[in-house]
């Protein structure tokens, strides 16, 4: 059997914590004869800047570039607020996922029917949710140029952020979610702002005449993004894969998010081209949650996000589909069993610390293995 390698960048906050799980469920499966990984860990963020000055080195850098896939804990945190812009945790990875072309972010909201009560709508409205968000994550604003704060001559500032498109940026990421849909509910929302920005318009331009030449299968609908906000928080299951730039992607990603019940529970895949020649892509993998600096250090985030994360590097950079199903059904296991990590607990529910949601989840992954 191939090794696979990782890279592992747990970064700040509660990173290293959820990570903690991840070598765990990494050795579970390397025991069970399941996969061969190998690992190696290193900084980023605000832990790279305290030791070198930098968010990510140009050697961590070079090692993500060589690994199969990374795994990403969380980065920022209020020790770093006044560092230079330029090097500030976050920027370590933004760094990341363009270097490493990194233009498809895949954001699944699912809601596990045992936490319906944990979410802030109804549980009608989000039992059962099982929607996937495609970001577009290395164009738009996040990286568009000028970029800059400017002194004007009456010595008032001027600050300039650029929202940037091209033809084939919006097609690749349209692709990636007609193709998914296609796997899924067959039904894709792409959102925009055409009534106010000439990105906008470009955007729906490009994803309706894709959707006429290779995709008149899918179900394609428009929704603008404060009406997609909007419907979100109104009938979260009218969607099934929904399209978007990277600033509209992030926003409406944390709104699905919350619809799920807690940040906590949601994981990411962040995906490069395929190479036509191996068939393979760049990858990394995070969970949607931040760094928590108000709760780092305590063991008590909730470890399911990094886990199902690692579900998803199974299942996009492995090729192990069926192993990916066997953690998403240990963690709908350990739910359906009432362990709740306190951001999912209602008032009066027992809770459990990081550590012991990670063992829970490898038990019941030895319990289904058999
Ligand atoms: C996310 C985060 C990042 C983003 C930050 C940490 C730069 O909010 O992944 O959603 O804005 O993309
Ligand atoms: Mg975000």
């Amino acid at each position: 059997m191939a090794a696979h390698n990782i890279l592992l960048l747990p970064g700040d906050g509660i990173g290293p914590e959820v990570m903690a799980e991840v070598t765990k469920l990494l050795s579970w499966l390397n025991k069970q004869g399941i996969a061969r990984f190998e690992t190696e860990t290193d900084l980023v963020g605000g832990a790279s800047y305290d030791a070198h000055k930098v968010s990510i080195t140009d050697a961590a850098m070079a090692r993500a570039t060589a690994a199969d896939a990374v795994l990403f804990g969380a980065v920022g945190g209020p020790k770093w607020d006044a560092v230079p812009y330029a090097v500030r945790p976050e920027a370590g990875l933004l760094r990341l996922r363009k270097d490493l072309g990194l233009f498809a972010n895949l954001r699944p909201a699912i809601c596990y029917p045992a936490l319906a009560d944990a979410s802030s709508l109804k549980r009608e409205l989000v039992e059962g949710l099982d929607i996937v968000i495609v970001r577009e994550l290395t164009g738009g604003v996040y990286f568009g140029e000028p970029k800059e704060i400017v002194t004007l001559e009456n010595g008032e500032k001027r600050a300039v952020d650029t929202q940037v498109y091209t033809t084939h940026e919006i097609e690749r990421i349209a692709r990636v979610a007609f193709e998914l849909a296609r796997k899924r509910g067959n039904k894709v929302t792409s959102s925009e702002k055409r009534n106010v920005m000439r990105s906008g318009v470009l955007w729906n331009q490009v994803v309706t005449a894709l959707h006429k030449a290779e995709y008149p299968d899918v179900q394609l609908e428009h929704q603008l993004a404060d009406a997609l906000g909007m419907q979100l928080v109104r009938y979260p299951k009218q969607f099934d894969v929904i399209v978007t730039d990277n600033l509209f992607g992030d926003m409406l990603s944390d709104v699905a998010a919350m619809l799920t019940g807690s940040l906590g529970m949601l994981p990411s895949a962040s995906l490069g081209a395929e190479d036509p020649a191996t068939g393979r892509r760049k990858a990394l993998y995070e969970p949607v949650h931040g760094s928590a600096p108000d709760i780092a250090g305590q063991g008590v985030a909730n470890p399911i996000a990094m886990i199902g994360s690692v579900a998803m590097a199974l299942r996009y950079s492995f090729g192990l589909g069926e192993a990916a199903d066997l953690v998403e059904k240990a963690i709908a296991a350990v739910l359906d069993q009432g362990l709740r990590t306190r951001d999912i607990a209602v008032a009066g529910q027992n809770t459990v610390g990081t550590g012991e949601m990670g063992d829970a989840v490898l038990r019941e992954l030895q319990h289904l293995a058999g």
